[in-house]
């Protein structure tokens, strides 16, 4: 990995944990750097973050391609030109197609407890199977929906007034921490995978 290790971030709405990685890459200690912001959508919060931050941005839109190989290849391309070491998807609503996944190694953040929850609406599902704890999944990326080999996990209880939008908040805010935290400690001691085993700073047995 470079040092500082080079982040490429994909987002798609308001950007909150990609606001939570660049106060977090401000201080050189921590090891990151963050070399472009992308989105498949324009006019979101998360490029407005990343512009005032003086980041790098880039916006590929599935509609302005005939097809969605097309996307994909364009998308591939463009996140090539900045060489990131990691890839994080931040709340990024597509997903990726294996040719990509195969040339970066991309993280996603889900705010449910993997394997529970999967899809758009991990707050939502939650709380409508009634379960007392739900939280927040940083996961490495592979061909399924919110499937891939699990690299940290953090709990939050449900509470007996909350509703999708309180869940989801609290899920959030123990969510950046993770995210935070666990991409910080990737850049600076490395990652290994194999399997379904992730180790952070150490080599999986
Ligand atoms: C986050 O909670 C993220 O886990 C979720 O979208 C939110 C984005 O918030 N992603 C998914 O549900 C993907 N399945 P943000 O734009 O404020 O970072």
């Amino acid at each position: 990995m470079s040092q500082p290790a080079r982040l490429v971030v994909l987002v798609s709405g308001s950007g909150t944990n990609l606001q939570a990685l660049l106060d977090a890459t401000a201080d050189p200690a921590y090891g990151a750097r963050i070399v472009a912001v992308g989105a498949d959508r324009e006019d979101i919060e998360g490029l407005a973050r990343a512009e005032r931050a003086g980041v790098p941005t880039f916006v590929r839109r599935v509609s302005d391609f005939e097809t969605r190989e097309g996307w994909d290849a364009a998308l591939t391309t463009v996140v090539d030109r900045f060489e990131p070491d990691v890839v994080v998807s931040a709340g990024f609503m597509k997903l990726l197609s294996q040719e990509f996944l195969d040339r970066h190694l991309t993280l996603n953040t889900h705010p449910a407890l993997c394997p529970a929850f999967p899809g758009m609406h991990g707050p939502r599902d939650a709380l409508e199977h009634g379960v007392k704890v739900t939280g927040a999944t940083l996961f490495v990326v592979d061909a399924g929906v919110d499937t891939g080999p699990i690299v940290a996990q953090v709990p939050v209880p449900v509470e007996e007034d909350d509703d999708v939008a309180s869940l989801h908040e609290r899920i959030k805010t123990a969510e950046r921490a993770m995210l935070v935290d666990a991409v910080g400690r990737i850049a600076r001691e490395g990652i290994s995978v194999e399997g379904r085993r992730v180790r952070i700073g150490a080599v999986a047995r």
